[in-house]
This record gives structure tokens, C-alpha cells and sequence, in this order.
């Protein structure tokens, strides 16, 4: 394994060093099967009606591969990081698609258009502990009535569950707790194409801003 100056995850240069070492064992290399369900179970519900995409968020995005599918589909998506790095990777990585990609720090980054969804893969699980409150927080102040945070998150229920991380686990009913001042939870389902790191311990769920 490489070793790693920073230690310090809420930091870019974290992300900066693991970006440019190669070092992405979250990186699923791939679009998650949910996501895909998710939208083409929209687009069929919504195909009788003008609204058909969801102007869509994606926190932390990564290598950006689900930015260039729901950009290939039409839709209105931009996909933020704050680690340089990772927005040059994901620049390789999906080429044209890139362009949907942008330097920005999920706790400043502000839409230029009312957000219908946001999505989330690893970025939660990426922050510490005493981070959750605030990105919870920020997922409520962006998101207006009714529309949705979907997406992936890492629990473990076993009360000697490991603090250490990234990625770290949550407990499901503290995460509730967390989420119920602000959302509504539609949806979970067990996931099948999860990565060895998240195997057995993937959710896929769908919130509803109240
Ligand atoms: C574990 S990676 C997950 C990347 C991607 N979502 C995926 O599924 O492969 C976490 C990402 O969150 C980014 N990140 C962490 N804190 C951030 C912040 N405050 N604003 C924007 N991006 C952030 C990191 O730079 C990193 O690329």
C-alpha cells in the first residue's frame, strides 16, 4: 500500500494524494445498478408528463461515472468534488462528460437551478463521524420540499461496529435519527453489485425532503 502524507479525510489534499497514487478502493469503475433502476423507473412513471429528469447534485462525485450516464440520458446533472485531483481523474475518466464535473466544496457550492435530487455514493461514509450532522444539514438547505437524496450508504448495525474509516459505517437508527428532522424515507433495498469494501453492508435508499 502507498504510504500517505495526509491523514485527515475533511481535507482535499487527502483526496488529492489517493487520486494521484491510484490508491481508489471505493471506486466501483462502473454505473451502480440502483442508480440505473432509479432512473428508468422515472423516466417511465414521469414519460406522460413535462417534467422527465430530475436536476440532479452529486456531492463528492469521484471519477463521475454516474454524471455521464444521467448526462448521456438528458439529464440536468452537475457533479462537484473539492480535491483537485479528483475532478483531473474524472476529466480522464469520462471524457466529454467531464465538462459536467466541477471544483467545489459540497458545504459552499451553491445551484444555480432548484435541485430535484441529489445523489450519494461514498461521500457520507468519506467524512468523519462528527461531520454527519452537517452534511445532513447541507443535504436539507439545498434540496426543496419534496425532492430526493438517493443513493448508497455503509451500515453496520453490530453494536462493536469499527469506528475507523474512511469509509466509515453508520448505525441505521442513528442515521434515521439523523434524517428524520428533515427527511422521509421512501425507499431501501438490499444491493447486489456492491464493491468488496461496501459488500454486505450497502443500502440502496431513496429520502424525501419534508
Ligand atoms: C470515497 S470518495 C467517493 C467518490 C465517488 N462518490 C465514488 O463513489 O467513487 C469521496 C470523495 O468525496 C470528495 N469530498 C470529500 N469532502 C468533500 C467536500 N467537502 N466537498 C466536495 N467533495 C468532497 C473527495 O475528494 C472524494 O473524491
Amino acid at each position: 500500500m502507498a504510504d500517505f502524507l495526509n491523514r485527515d479525510p475533511r481535507n482535499p489534499q487527502f483526496w488529492d494524494e489517493r487520486f494521484e497514487k491510484n490508491f481508489t478502493p471505493w471506486d466501483k469503475g462502473n454505473v451502480p445498478a440502483e442508480l440505473k433502476a432509479f432512473m428508468q423507473a422515472r423516466l417511465q412513471i414521469t414519460s406522460q408528463v413535462t417534467q422527465q429528469t430530475l436536476n440532479t447534485l452529486i456531492p463528492g462525485c469521484g471519477n463521475g461515472y454516474e454524471a455521464a450516464f444521467l448526462a448521456q440520458a438528458g439529464w440536468p446533472v452537475v457533479a462537484i468534488d473539492f480535491s483537485p485531483a479528483a475532478v483531473r481523474s474524472a476529466q480522464a475518466a469520462i471524457g466529454e462528460w467531464g465538462k459536467h464535473v466541477i471544483e467545489a466544496d459540497f458545504f459552499v457550492y451553491t445551484p444555480t437551478q432548484p435541485l430535484g435530487l441529489i445523489y450519494e455514493r461514498a461521500f457520507f461514509c468519506a467524512l468523519p463521524p462528527a461531520m454527519r450532522a452537517d452534511i445532513v444539514k447541507r443535504w436539507a438547505a439545498l434540496l426543496p420540499t419534496g425532492a430526493l437524496l438517493a443513493g448508497y450508504f455503509f451500515f453496520d448495525d453490530a453494536p462493536d461496529a469499527s469506528i475507523k474509516g474512511p469509509p466509515f459505517t453508520v448505525h441505521s437508527a442513528a442515521f434515521r435519527e439523523l434524517m428524520s428532522p428533515y427527511f422521509d424515507l421512501l425507499e431501501e433495498r438490499a444491493v447486489s453489485d456492491s464493491i468488496p469494501v461496501f459488500a454486505g453492508k450497502e443500502k440502496w435508499q431513496v429520502w424525501r425532503r419534508l
